[in-house]
């Protein structure tokens, strides 16, 4: 390969990187919005995610804590739990439909777009 080539394919390379990478901080910001928002997610999650919501305390089973960063159902079956899948699912129908607690309640009215910011939000949560 010569070297303009190498160069400009590593150039692409980055610039890829940069706009993925931003993306990712553009959706995480328009979560925030929406958590704090219209999701009202902060009643039982909390401000800042860890759990300890208002409402957390007349809740069994808790709140989940983002900060942990582990979730806990495979909605699609694929073996793995938490998965962009499984999150969608879960804020979007909810956690009974999948065998868990019916006090997280299903959000079939935000739409798929903004729950994808609200999952890559949780995800900045992660301690
Ligand atoms: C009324 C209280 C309440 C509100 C409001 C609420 N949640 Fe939850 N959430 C819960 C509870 C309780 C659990 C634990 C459910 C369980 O373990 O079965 C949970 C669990 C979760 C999980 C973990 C799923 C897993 O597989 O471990 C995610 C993700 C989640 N909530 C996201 C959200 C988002 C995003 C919002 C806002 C749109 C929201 N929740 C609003 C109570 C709430």
């Amino acid at each position: 390969m010569k070297k303009i080539e190498y160069f400009v394919y590593t150039l692409c390379g980055v610039l890829l990187l940069i706009s993925v990478t931003q993306n990712a901080m553009a959706d995480a910001a328009a979560g925030k919005v929406i958590y704090d928002g219209k999701g009202a997610c902060g009643s039982c999650h909390g401000p800042t995610g860890v759990g300890d919501g208002p409402a957390a305390a007349a809740l069994d089973p808790k709140p989940r804590s983002f900060a942990e960063g582990t979730f806990k159902y495979d909605t699609d079956g694929d073996g793995k739990a938490g998965t962009d899948a499984d999150l969608l699912n879960i804020i979007k129908n909810g956690a009974a439909k999948y065998g868990g607690a019916p006090t997280m309640p299903g959000r079939a009215d935000i739409p798929d777009s903004e729950i994808q910011a609200l999952i890559a939000y949780i995800r900045t949560l992660k301690n």
